[in-house]
């Protein structure tokens, strides 16, 4: 019986400890009841995960929600699903791969014609860990889609959002850019072993330094720019005693939110 106390002890401090803290680590939930009507937001990767739950909330606020996505099905069926349950009936669906120059250029004409403004550009769509694959245009998928793919959608709006200031470019980094190394002489893993992690945590890194030069270079634009490294989803409290709590401890402790704002 004895045994059994000291882990029950240690994995119950540990546990309160990551709970009481937990808000504080990661940034908590978002409190704001603010509302955004008027206000248009291109979302990319909005059929599934962290882009889906995105564009529901913000089209729960009353914003126009562009959903930028490669897989047209997908796309019109969670535009669907959110109209459905936001009531908001302008949440859109439009094709755009982040794999191919030309369909990015595409959608930003697309949306430069057919929209008076763009208030939030949000880059969430992402590859990780895939094999080494090319993009349309032969770049490293991981560093195309992530990274460049961005890159150019964000400057081909560009224009566009400083017409709609105050506005905002937001970025999905992650954590995993700590480990991040850029190779400029082999961005494309083409001179050495692919490795698909590094490959990720490059892309990611390549999120964050792109970030930080677009907001100096939009200093007193009245546009801004900012980076989002963790996203805490939400685990559920039946998750945790089901899979074991020290699970929760880890990702606590990793996350990190990283906001650079100007
Ligand atoms: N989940 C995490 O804990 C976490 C942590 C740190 C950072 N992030 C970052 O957060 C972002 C979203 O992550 P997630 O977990 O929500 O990912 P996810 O569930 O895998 O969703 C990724 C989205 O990106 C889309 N996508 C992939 N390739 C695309 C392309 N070529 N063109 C257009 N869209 C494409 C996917 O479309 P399909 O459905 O058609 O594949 C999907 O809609 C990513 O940038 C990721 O790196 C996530």
């Amino acid at each position: 019986c004895a045994g059994h106390i000291m882990p029950l002890l240690y994995n119950g401090t540990v546990f309160c400890f990551t709970s009481l803290h937990r808000n504080h680590v990661t940034g908590g939930r978002c409190s704001s009841k603010a509302t955004i009507t008027g206000k248009t937001v291109v979302i990319t990767g909005a059929n599934t995960g962290i882009g889906k739950g995105t564009a529901q909330e913000l089209a729960t606020r009353g914003g126009r929600i562009i959903m930028g996505c490669r897989d047209m099905e997908k796309c019109e069926a969670a535009a669907k699903e959110i109209r459905g349950n936001t009531l908001n009936p302008h949440v859109y669906a439009c094709h755009l791969d982040l794999a191919s120059m030309k369909s990015i250029r595409e959608f930003a004409e697309i949306i430069k014609k057919k929209e008076q403004r763009v208030d939030v550009l949000i880059n969430n769509a992402g590859v990780m860990r895939c094999p080494a694959w090319k993009t349309e245009d032969g770049f490293d998928m991981q560093f195309g889609v992530n990274h460049l793919g961005h890159f150019l959608l964000t400057n081909l709006l560009l224009d566009k959002l400083k017409e709609s200031a105050p506005s905002r470019v937001i970025n999905l980094a992650s954590l995993a850019h700590i480990v991040g190394k850029i190779d400029f002489e082999d961005l494309n893993w083409e001179k050495k072993k692919f490795d698909t992690k590094q490959a990720y945590c490059q892309s990611k890194l390549a999120n964050v330094l792109f970030t930080r030069e677009l907001a100096k270079r939009l200093q007193g634009k009245s546009t801004g720019c900012c980076i989002c490294g963790h996203v805490w989803e939400g685990v559920r409290p039946m998750f945790l005693f089901v899979i074991g709590h020290w699970i929760y401890i880890f990702k606590t402790m990793l996350c990190v939110r990283v906001c650079v704002r100007v």
